[in-house]
């Protein structure tokens, strides 16, 4: 097992798809404005251009120019032939550029441990810092949702779980073709809801981040903003982006509003003053018409860490009442 236990928790509010065997697609993904990268050998790459997109995915990370971005590549699931040397020329050829390996159709804990085993092989063989690599989880099917607290903990390496739609409706044999949207006949309630907070509820209880994925009618942005919108409600920290035109939809959906971050930022504020010696030591206070709280405090340090990893500047500042 890896040896780093503390990870730096990224932004992903947006986590751009780019098949690994289009090199016109690597170089436009440079410039756009996704808080994560993640370059594809499994789904969006077919069986016969996987070999050569291995090797333009480590040309390409190597190469620089994704600053600011986190760098992921997904390599294909385990039951596949290919995994080993997904893992074996990527992590080889470009270890020092990557940030994390996206496992798909993870079913298992034991399926995250064998990965970490085969990075951390690799990484005391080159000399890598051993850890570094972080891996994302894909949640696609029933077994893989039945274990989703033991992938969370399975290892120290794991930052995401993710949930893949398209193949976990494929794999329950949900009668619909339409990935995001509710079942035709299902109009009782959100069909998505326990799959959501399954994954959700995993990803918080072992510190990762939760990242719902991808709304293929990719001209529908409107479409786009009310499926993230619910995840994002709901808690993620983000969501796959398959087109540009979904990109700043994601960004704005997974950050919080300019007056909610303003407000978490005073109540923090406020908070801290209210408990201090100056403020009375009060436990409990009034802001405006509000009490808030050490529970306030908490719900406050939400909103205002993904507003400040947004880069967000605050319109309103708290001051304490004048004595
Ligand atoms: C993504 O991989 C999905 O299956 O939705
Ligand atoms: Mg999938």
């Amino acid at each position: 097992m890896s040896t780093v236990s503390a990870r730096k928790t990224r932004p992903r509010r947006s986590c751009l798809a780019v098949p690994g065997s289009s090199q016109k697609m690597i170089d436009k993904a440079r410039g756009l404005n996704a808080d994560q990268v993640f370059l594809d050998l499994e789904d969006a790459c077919a069986p016969l251009a996987k070999p050569d997109a291995r090797k333009t995915i480590v040309a390409a990370l190597n190469e620089g120019g994704w600053d600011g971005k986190t760098r992921v590549v997904r390599v294909n699931d385990w039951t596949t032939e290919w995994t080993y040397r997904d893992v074996t020329e990527v992590v080889e050829g470009a270890g020092a550029n990557l940030d994390c390996l996206m496992l798909p159709k993870v079913q298992t804990a034991e399926q995250v441990i064998a990965l970490d085993l085969l990075i951390t092989q690799i990484e005391k063989t080159m000399g890598y810092e051993v850890g570094k690599i972080g891996i994302e989880a894909q949640i696609e099917n029933a077994l893989g949702l039945t274990n989703v607290n033991a992938i969370a903990a399975a290892s120290p390496r794991v930052e995401t779980i993710i949930f893949g739609p398209a193949d976990f409706m494929a794999s329950i044999n949900m009668k619909s073709l339409v990935v995001g949207e509710q079942p035709p006949g299902y109009d009782v309630g959100d069909a998505y809801h326990h799959i959501l907070m399954s994954i959700l509820m995993a990803a918080r209880a072992y510190d990762k981040q939760a990242i719902d994925g991808p709304y293929l009618q990719i001209k529908d942005v409107d479409g786009f903003r009310r499926v993230a919108g619910r995840s994002a409600a709901l808690g993620f920290d983000g969501k796959w982006v398959l087109h540009p035109g979904q990109l700043d939809a994601a960004n704005e959906t997974f950050s919080p509003g300019q007056s909610d971050y303003d407000h978490a930022e005073n109540i923090l504020d406020a908070y801290d003053w209210y408990t201090s010696e100056a403020g009375g030591k009060r436990g409990a206070a009034m802001l405006g018409d509000e009490m808030i709280d050490e529970a306030s405090r908490k719900m406050a340090l939400v909103i205002s860490g993904k507003g400040r990893a947004a880069g967000m500047q605050r319109n309103d500042k708290w001051s304490p009442p004048e004595s």
